[in-house]
């Protein structure tokens, strides 16, 4: 078996101590850092974590004695070790590109103006529908290889770019067989109610039916997804869409996500906590009742500042929900139109600067809590004793140098499932 032993860590942030539920409040901060750290690694798991007598004994007791003999060492360097981050928020399987729109963005086109002329994501599901499934794992690996290269080890996928049955399925094949075959993993959302497709386009409630009752049934039967995900905005799906999607998705077993008051205040944040959604996602709108919902029922709040930037819109009240005691993870929120991106340390530099958290904070909404928004807290985002081994060296002495700088990738290693992957 695999065994790997990383001594010389200047910073070990451990995130330990919030695989039961996410981090709230000050505890947001606390990274768990260990100086002069060391994890040792067996197989696919994490065997023990400490500063280095702590692992040495503890190797000894499981290992015997002659530990150099039976481990490879890798010396960091007096470097920053973290677990490696999850992205619980993109749109990771679609075909072509829409750097037009930007342009007509800057010329004063708004992102719904856009969609509603046929543009948007509407012009991803035509290109989508065309490709073939190989075309779109291929362009898909690629953006993963991009995401492992940026520190990300785990992403949630969620289809919509399909929008009919026949190529829903395919994208959702394409996220399975990528988590199959890319060293990244990969969890599947079901978006069928992304946007309502065009031949739907004058009985939007007929579609609504179609996804209710033929393609939830069908992704719960096929084992496709573990998560329903809904495009709750005006002119998209209206509240009470938004439920029915929803409560069916729940009824076949897929926990609720939705992208919840983004452009306006819809109330989609109230819904999420009226459903028990796992996440409710974007909020860039959300109102004060919306913030103690969400607080009071422990549904994690994602957020998604590199999609306020793309799109020049506010950012969300990161500071009013931690403080309220609201649940923040981070993400890219990856997609071809609203935030073309797979760089997660982007994203932490937009949470600090925009959205006012601190660097501890951005971190602990990118692994810990970010892995509880896919229901992964008990298995990814932070390092210790039985949780998957997957890590992060960063090139830098201190963990703030990932929000500090900005447009390098200080991303030197990248260890998942206990092999370098990323070197
Ligand atoms: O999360 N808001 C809706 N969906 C995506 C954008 C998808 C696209 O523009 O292709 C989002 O921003
Ligand atoms: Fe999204």
């Amino acid at each position: 078996m695999n065994r790997l032993m990383i001594r010389n860590i200047g910073q070990l942030l451990t995130l330990r101590g919030a695989s039961g539920r996410p981090k709230t409040g000050s505890s947001l901060s606390d990274l768990g850092i260990i100086e002069n750290g060391c994890v040792a690694i067996e197989g696919e798991t994490i065997a023990a974590v400490g500063t280095e007598q702590e692992v040495w004994h503890r190797l000894c007791q499981r290992w015997g004695e002659r530990l150099s003999d039976k481990a490879d060492v890798m010396d960091a360097g007096g470097r920053v070790v973290m677990p490696g981050m999850v992205d619980p928020h993109t749109h990771l399987v679609f075909a072509g590109t829409r750097e037009y729109e930007l342009e007509m963005r800057l010329q004063g086109a708004t992102y719904l103006e856009i969609l509603q002329a046929g543009g948007g994501i509407l012009a991803t599901t035509r290109k989508t529908r065309q490709a073939t499934e190989e075309e779109l794992l291929r362009q898909a690996s690629s953006r993963l290889d991009r995401f492992l290269q940026y520190g990300v080890t785990t992403v949630e996928a969620k289809s919509g770019y399909g929008l009919d049955w026949k190529h829903e399925w395919k994208q959702l094949r394409v996220a399975r067989r990528l988590h199959e075959t890319h060293p990244v993993d990969v969890v599947s959302t079901f978006m069928g109610a992304h946007v309502v497709p065009e031949e739907y386009r004058n009985d939007p409630d007929r579609y609504v039916d179609i996804v209710v009752d033929e393609m939830i049934p069908q992704v719960a039967d096929k084992g496709l997804a573990e998560f329903c995900d809904v495009f709750c905005e005006k002119d998209v799906f209206s509240l009470e869409q938004s439920r029915r999607v929803l409560e069916a998705g729940k009824r076949h077993g897929l926990m609720p996500k939705i992208h919840a008051d983004e452009m306006e205040a819809m109330g989609g944040a109230e819904l999420a906590a009226d459903l028990g959604a796992i996440s409710a996602d974007h909020l860039l709108r959300v109102s004060d009742r919306g913030i103690c919902r969400l607080a009071e029922t422990g549904v994690i709040a994602v957020l998604l500042p590199g999609t306020a930037f793309y799109l020049m819109a506010p950012f969300a009240r990161a500071r009013d929900m931690i403080e309220a005691g609201v649940a923040v993870a981070l993400s890219t929120d990856c997609n071809p139109g609203s935030s073309p991106t797979m760089s997660m340390p982007m994203i932490l530099n937009l949470a600090c600067l925009h959205m006012r958290m601190t660097p501890a904070e951005a971190i602990s909404a990118a692994t810990i809590n970010a892995a509880h928004a896919i229901g992964r807290g008990w298995q990814i985002g932070s390092l210790e004793e039985g949780k998957q081994a997957d890590l992060v060296l960063l090139d830098a002495p201190h963990y703030a140098f990932l929000q500090y700088h900005f447009g390098i990738n200080l991303i030197d290693t990248v260890i998942k499932k206990g092999r370098v992957v990323v070197k």
